[in-house]
């Protein structure tokens, strides 16, 4: 059996060859990304392990199959980068890592909920100017505040659990109930509920076509005055603008961002400079103070690349002498 491995950096390769080592099985590693420049070199191999935030096309897919690769195990969790139809059409089985560290997105996301009411940006700010004073940036306590997390999910319940650590109270919001939360109450029947009651917004849902721009003008007007809005998950849940009129307005007190709606091509690359980021509302985001934007970094640990390398790899193996993974994703 033999495996190619697209998109992997250097800080994979060593969890990628101990893998290969201990399993006794043949991975090549390619550094570039799945692409029509890049699929022909999985010619001849058994299945393809892959991780990136571009499209899998339709083209790369049909190739992929027409090679008799049918397995394709991603590295990460998100699945809407994927051309479903050629999918299905090519008979192609996916599997994903659906928990490679749920900690790593929460640890992130709470880290910036706190940068943002304790001001450190605007401090550090302040401080590179020789200003050492503390008004006007008095800070909010996390402990006296609500925050209403949107999908309760694995990274959703672990961030749960961090906002408690913090004595914050817990509003959420899902169409699926998780049992333990259920039985505590903490369920809303409605996200104008949740915007309602929450001094923070926590989003950790996937993307789908039916969650787009989710956070837009008109759900921006039924949050609470001074609201805090934490993105860790997918930059199409909010729309940009709305956003930025939010911002603006003051309806918005502060944000995290770790992903942004047109990150792809963007995040994960050096620019130079500054002023050399092609994209002018990422950068009218990242001038303010009272904006944290993250290049999509959250799920970026030893722990988690580890995780997303192995379980891969495992899933893969899976898929190609069974035909079946508990990873599957169906689409
Ligand atoms: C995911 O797992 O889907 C992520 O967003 C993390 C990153 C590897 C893209």
């Amino acid at each position: 059996m033999k495996i190619i491995a697209y998109g992997i950096r250097d800080d994979e390769m060593p969890y990628l060859k101990q893998w290969s080592k201990d399993k006794g099985i043949e991975v090549k590693a390619v550094a570039d990304l799945l692409d029509e420049s890049t699929v022909d070199q999985a010619k001849g191999y058994d299945g393809a392990v892959v991780y990136q935030q571009k499209p899998y096309t339709a083209e790369v897919l049909d190739k992929l199959a027409s090679f008799g690769i049918k397995s394709l195990s991603l590295r990460n969790v998100g699945v809407d980068n994927i051309d479903a139809d050629a999918i299905k059409r090519n008979g192609i089985k996916v599997t994903n890592v659906p928990a490679y560290s749920p900690n790593a997105i929460a640890e992130l996301t709470a880290t910036q909920l706190m940068r943002l009411l304790r001001r450190t940006n605007t401090f550090d700010r302040k401080i590179a100017h020789g200003d050492l004073r503390w008004a006007p940036d008095i800070a909010d306590e996390l402990d006296q505040m609500t925050v209403g997390v949107i999908a309760t999910g694995r990274i959703g319940r672990k961030a749960i659990n961090i906002y408690r650590g913090f004595g914050a109270k817990i509003v959420a919001y899902d169409i699926y109930h998780n049992p333990e939360l259920e039985k505590e109450g903490i369920y809303v029947d409605t996200l104008d509920e949740l915007y309602a009651q929450a001094d923070v917004i926590s989003l950790h849902s996937p993307a789908t076509k039916e969650n787009e721009h989710m956070l837009d003008d008109d759900a921006f007007n039924k949050m609470k005055d001074g609201v805090y809005i934490l993105n860790p998950a997918r930059g199409a849940l909010i729309d940009t603008d709305a956003l930025i009129r939010a911002l603006d307005s003051g309806k918005v007190a502060g944000a995290a961002l770790d992903v942004y709606e047109d990150e792809v091509g963007i995040f994960n690359t050096d620019f130079g400079s500054f002023d050399a980021i092609p994209d002018e509302r990422l950068k009218n985001l990242i001038k303010r103070e009272n904006v944290l934007v993250t290049p999509h970094i959250a799920f970026y640990t030893k722990t988690a690349a580890k995780n997303m390398v192995q379980f891969a790899l495992n899933s893969n193996v899976n898929l190609i002498e069974k035909g079946s993974d508990d990873s599957e994703v169906k689409f």
